[in-house]
Protein backbone atom coordinates (compact mmCIF):
# COMPACT_ATOMS: atom_id res chain seq x y z
CA UNK A 1 0.00 0.00 0.00
CA UNK A 2 3.04 1.92 0.72
CA UNK A 3 4.35 2.54 -2.66
CA UNK A 4 0.78 2.96 -4.01
CA UNK A 5 0.66 6.19 -1.85
CA UNK A 6 4.27 7.08 -2.64
CA UNK A 7 3.86 7.06 -6.78
CA UNK A 8 0.66 8.38 -6.12
CA UNK A 9 1.70 11.53 -4.49
CA UNK A 10 3.96 12.16 -7.58
CA UNK A 11 1.21 11.86 -9.69
CA UNK A 12 -1.04 14.11 -7.60
CA UNK A 13 1.66 16.86 -8.02
CA UNK A 14 2.32 16.65 -11.87
CA UNK A 15 -2.01 16.32 -12.22
CA UNK A 16 -2.21 19.73 -10.20
CA UNK A 17 0.35 21.58 -11.70
CA UNK A 18 -1.43 21.29 -15.13
CA UNK A 19 -4.31 22.32 -13.18
CA UNK A 20 -2.10 25.60 -11.99
CA UNK A 21 -0.45 26.23 -14.99
CA UNK A 22 -2.66 25.50 -17.95
CA UNK A 23 -4.68 28.50 -18.31
CA UNK A 24 -4.14 31.78 -19.09
CA UNK A 25 -4.09 33.12 -15.73
CA UNK A 26 -2.66 31.41 -12.58
CA UNK A 27 -5.45 30.96 -9.91
CA UNK A 28 -4.36 31.17 -6.45
CA UNK A 29 -6.57 28.37 -4.89
CA UNK A 30 -4.87 26.36 -7.46
CA UNK A 31 -1.19 27.08 -6.55
CA UNK A 32 -2.05 26.89 -2.89
CA UNK A 33 -3.27 23.16 -3.83
CA UNK A 34 -0.43 22.63 -5.46
CA UNK A 35 1.72 24.02 -2.95
CA UNK A 36 0.54 21.42 -0.34
CA UNK A 37 1.13 18.67 -2.10
CA UNK A 38 4.98 19.78 -2.51
CA UNK A 39 4.73 20.23 1.33
CA UNK A 40 3.79 16.72 1.70
CA UNK A 41 6.22 15.30 -0.66
CA UNK A 42 9.29 13.63 0.33
CA UNK A 43 12.68 12.35 -1.44
CA UNK A 44 11.22 9.01 -0.70
CA UNK A 45 8.31 9.25 -3.46
CA UNK A 46 10.61 10.12 -6.03
CA UNK A 47 13.01 6.16 -5.18
CA UNK A 48 15.44 8.47 -3.43
CA UNK A 49 16.56 7.00 -0.41
CA UNK A 50 18.60 9.00 2.29
CA UNK A 51 22.02 7.81 0.77
CA UNK A 52 20.79 8.23 -3.08
CA UNK A 53 21.08 11.86 -2.45
CA UNK A 54 24.88 11.69 -1.66
CA UNK A 55 25.34 8.13 -4.04
CA UNK A 56 24.80 9.76 -7.22
CA UNK A 57 28.08 11.97 -7.40
CA UNK A 58 29.78 8.43 -7.05
CA UNK A 59 29.21 7.71 -10.27
CA UNK A 60 32.08 7.58 -12.72
CA UNK A 61 30.90 10.18 -15.45
CA UNK A 62 30.20 12.79 -12.25
CA UNK A 63 33.96 12.42 -10.70
CA UNK A 64 34.53 15.62 -12.40
CA UNK A 65 34.34 18.55 -10.07
CA UNK A 66 30.23 19.66 -11.35
CA UNK A 67 28.79 21.27 -8.37
CA UNK A 68 25.36 20.59 -9.10
CA UNK A 69 23.29 17.94 -11.27
CA UNK A 70 19.29 17.73 -11.94
CA UNK A 71 16.94 15.10 -12.83
CA UNK A 72 13.86 16.10 -15.42
CA UNK A 73 10.60 14.08 -13.66
CA UNK A 74 8.26 15.31 -16.04
CA UNK A 75 8.04 18.27 -18.38
CA UNK A 76 5.30 19.48 -20.93
CA UNK A 77 4.99 22.94 -23.24
CA UNK A 78 3.11 24.85 -19.87
CA UNK A 79 5.83 23.49 -16.41
CA UNK A 80 8.61 21.44 -16.02
CA UNK A 81 9.52 19.24 -12.62
CA UNK A 82 13.03 18.43 -12.00
CA UNK A 83 14.89 17.75 -8.72
CA UNK A 84 18.37 19.44 -8.47
CA UNK A 85 21.12 18.56 -6.20
CA UNK A 86 23.88 20.65 -4.96
CA UNK A 87 26.83 19.21 -2.99
CA UNK A 88 27.67 20.58 0.30
CA UNK A 89 28.27 24.37 0.63
CA UNK A 90 28.57 24.73 -3.20
CA UNK A 91 26.26 27.34 -4.73
CA UNK A 92 24.58 28.12 -7.46
CA UNK A 93 25.23 31.11 -9.40
CA UNK A 94 22.77 34.23 -9.15
CA UNK A 95 20.66 33.47 -12.23
CA UNK A 96 16.83 34.73 -13.54
CA UNK A 97 13.54 32.57 -14.86
CA UNK A 98 12.37 35.12 -17.36
CA UNK A 99 8.68 35.56 -17.65
CA UNK A 100 8.39 32.14 -15.19
CA UNK A 101 7.06 31.63 -12.51
CA UNK A 102 9.18 29.09 -9.64
CA UNK A 103 8.60 26.70 -6.87
CA UNK A 104 11.03 25.27 -4.87
CA UNK A 105 10.94 23.09 -1.81
CA UNK A 106 13.85 21.39 -0.17
CA UNK A 107 14.04 17.35 -0.09
CA UNK A 108 16.65 16.78 1.97
CA UNK A 109 19.74 19.20 3.36
CA UNK A 110 18.91 22.82 3.85
CA UNK A 111 20.16 25.58 1.57
CA UNK A 112 20.25 29.41 1.66
CA UNK A 113 18.00 31.44 -1.46
CA UNK A 114 18.99 34.39 -2.33
CA UNK A 115 16.80 36.77 -4.37
CA UNK A 116 16.24 40.14 -6.36
CA UNK A 117 13.30 40.71 -7.77
CA UNK A 118 13.49 41.48 -11.96
CA UNK A 119 16.32 43.06 -12.95
CA UNK A 120 15.88 46.64 -15.17
CA UNK A 121 17.85 46.98 -17.68
CA UNK A 122 19.99 49.96 -17.30
CA UNK A 123 22.92 49.19 -20.02
CA UNK A 124 24.35 47.02 -22.75
CA UNK A 125 24.72 43.77 -19.95
CA UNK A 126 24.04 46.19 -16.66
CA UNK A 127 21.27 46.01 -14.63
CA UNK A 128 19.67 46.72 -11.24
CA UNK A 129 17.92 44.69 -8.82
CA UNK A 130 16.19 45.25 -5.46
CA UNK A 131 16.06 42.64 -2.90
CA UNK A 132 13.42 40.33 -2.16
CA UNK A 133 14.56 38.49 0.33
CA UNK A 134 16.98 36.15 1.62
CA UNK A 135 15.72 32.62 3.16
CA UNK A 136 17.73 29.33 4.81
CA UNK A 137 15.31 26.60 3.39
CA UNK A 138 14.97 23.49 4.89
CA UNK A 139 12.13 20.41 4.49
CA UNK A 140 10.12 22.21 6.72
CA UNK A 141 10.19 25.44 4.66
CA UNK A 142 7.15 26.38 2.90
CA UNK A 143 7.71 25.83 -0.83
CA UNK A 144 9.45 28.89 -2.42
CA UNK A 145 7.12 30.58 -4.73
CA UNK A 146 8.68 33.19 -7.14
CA UNK A 147 7.01 35.04 -10.09
CA UNK A 148 8.02 37.17 -13.15
CA UNK A 149 8.36 39.96 -11.26
CA UNK A 150 9.09 38.94 -7.50
CA UNK A 151 12.31 37.38 -6.50
CA UNK A 152 12.87 35.73 -9.88
CA UNK A 153 16.71 35.89 -9.80
CA UNK A 154 18.44 33.83 -7.13
CA UNK A 155 21.32 32.34 -6.05
CA UNK A 156 21.40 29.19 -3.80
CA UNK A 157 23.97 28.18 -1.52
CA UNK A 158 24.25 24.41 0.26
CA UNK A 159 24.70 24.42 3.77
CA UNK A 160 27.07 21.78 4.89
CA UNK A 161 25.31 18.57 3.64
CA UNK A 162 24.23 18.11 0.14
CA UNK A 163 20.66 19.60 -0.60
CA UNK A 164 18.12 18.18 -3.04
CA UNK A 165 15.60 20.42 -4.13
CA UNK A 166 12.14 20.30 -6.49
CA UNK A 167 11.56 22.77 -8.80
CA UNK A 168 8.61 23.15 -10.63
CA UNK A 169 8.78 26.06 -13.43
CA UNK A 170 5.90 27.53 -15.40
CA UNK A 171 6.28 27.81 -18.25
CA UNK A 172 9.95 25.92 -18.74
CA UNK A 173 13.20 27.61 -20.27
CA UNK A 174 12.93 27.71 -23.80
CA UNK A 175 15.70 29.79 -25.43
CA UNK A 176 13.70 30.04 -28.69
CA UNK A 177 11.06 31.50 -27.20
CA UNK A 178 13.19 33.79 -25.39
CA UNK A 179 13.36 32.15 -22.38
CA UNK A 180 16.82 31.62 -21.88
CA UNK A 181 19.07 31.85 -18.23
CA UNK A 182 20.92 34.41 -17.87
CA UNK A 183 23.37 34.86 -15.06
CA UNK A 184 24.84 37.42 -13.23
CA UNK A 185 27.60 39.24 -11.26
CA UNK A 186 27.69 41.99 -8.93
CA UNK A 187 29.06 44.78 -10.36
CA UNK A 188 31.33 46.16 -7.96
CA UNK A 189 32.25 49.10 -9.59
CA UNK A 190 28.80 50.70 -8.91
CA UNK A 191 27.67 51.88 -5.68
CA UNK A 192 23.98 52.94 -4.80
CA UNK A 193 22.89 54.64 -1.98
CA UNK A 194 19.74 52.49 -1.68
CA UNK A 195 21.52 49.38 0.19
CA UNK A 196 18.28 47.21 -1.27
CA UNK A 197 19.73 47.96 -4.49
CA UNK A 198 22.51 45.87 -6.19
CA UNK A 199 24.02 46.57 -9.72
CA UNK A 200 24.46 43.91 -11.84
CA UNK A 201 26.46 42.66 -15.15
CA UNK A 202 24.86 39.86 -17.34
CA UNK A 203 27.06 37.05 -18.67
CA UNK A 204 27.41 33.17 -19.08
CA UNK A 205 27.82 30.49 -16.69
CA UNK A 206 30.61 30.96 -14.80
CA UNK A 207 33.56 28.33 -15.94
CA UNK A 208 33.36 27.08 -12.20
CA UNK A 209 29.77 25.57 -11.98
CA UNK A 210 28.03 23.03 -14.23
CA UNK A 211 24.91 21.06 -13.73
CA UNK A 212 24.93 17.39 -14.99
CA UNK A 213 22.13 15.31 -15.93
CA UNK A 214 21.27 12.12 -13.64
CA UNK A 215 18.54 9.42 -14.66
CA UNK A 216 15.51 9.47 -12.73
CA UNK A 217 14.14 6.48 -11.38
CA UNK A 218 10.76 7.34 -9.51
CA UNK A 219 7.50 7.05 -10.91
CA UNK A 220 6.79 8.29 -14.26
CA UNK A 221 3.81 10.38 -15.12
CA UNK A 222 2.06 9.54 -18.23
FE1 LIG B 1 16.65 28.92 -10.35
Amino acid sequence: MGVVKMSGLVHQLVHQARRTFSREKTLPEEMEKLKKIMSQITPKDFNLDSTAIDKPWDYPPFVTDAPAAFMNVYECSEFNVAIFMLKANKEMPLHDHPEMHGLMKILSGSMCVTSYNRPEKRGSNSYIARFFRSILATPATEPCHFTPEEGNIHQIKAQDSHVAFLDILAPPYAPEEGRDCTYYFKDTKQSNQDENLIWLISGQNPSWFSCIPQPYNGPKVD
